[in-house]
């Protein structure tokens, strides 16, 4: 359904909430509360957007993204696809989006903290041109996981993921 990019990607409204806060429940061991997003809505630096399959109506939300611009840095917040979506090249689409955003702001750099055993994430943002910088020992409070920094430098050619969109 989405392997042709024909999904659409919008900014995420409060209707959105009940089916993000589903995958958001399935997709983290500590997931984001409904006022997260909410304050992300009214925060001035932060771009909260979602995926919807744009030939269905109404449509659903498939996945979403939310990042903060902040002057020369793009700070991914977070990503995530409904399970049975997953590997359909949303979440690819979703992230080169972001990047797509970041280039047209004028930042040089993006960053996002991941942890280590989640190879899926990794491996999207290996492929979108992001390599590990360093180490945030014990980040995740939950799980006392560290964290694995990872840049992406937009001094550098335009990557195929950020050609995408
Ligand atoms: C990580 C996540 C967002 C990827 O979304 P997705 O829509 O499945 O990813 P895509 O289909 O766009 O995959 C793009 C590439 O990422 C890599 N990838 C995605 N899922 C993978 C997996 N399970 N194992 C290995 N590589 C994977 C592949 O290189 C893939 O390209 P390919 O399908 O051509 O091989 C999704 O797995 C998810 O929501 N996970 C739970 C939440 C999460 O961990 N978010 C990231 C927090 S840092």
């Amino acid at each position: 359904m989405v392997k042709d990019g024909s999904c659409k990607i919008i900014r995420m409204t409060e209707d959105d909430l009940p089916e993000v806060m589903l995958i958001e429940k399935a997709s983290f061991p500590a997931p984001w509360t409904e006022q997260a997003f909410r304050d992300e809505f009214v925060c001035p630096f932060s771009y909260p957007y979602v995926a919807k399959a744009s030939d269905i109506h109404p449509s659903f939300v498939l996945g979403y993204i939310c990042f903060w611009i902040i002057l020369d840095e793009l700070h991914l917040l977070n990503l995530a696809v409904h399970p049975v979506y997953c590997r359909q090249g949303i979440g690819r689409e979703l992230l080169s989006f972001a990047l797509k955003m970041g280039r047209a702001a004028g930042t040089q750099f993006a960053t996002l903290e991941v942890r280590p055993s989640n190879i899926a994430a990794i491996t999207l943002y290996k492929d979108a041109g992001f390599i590990p910088v360093g180490r945030r020992p014990g980040y995740y409070s939950n799980s006392k996981e560290d964290a694995i920094i990872m840049e992406y430098d937009f001094l550098k050619k335009v990557t195929d993921t950020e050609d995408m969109c």
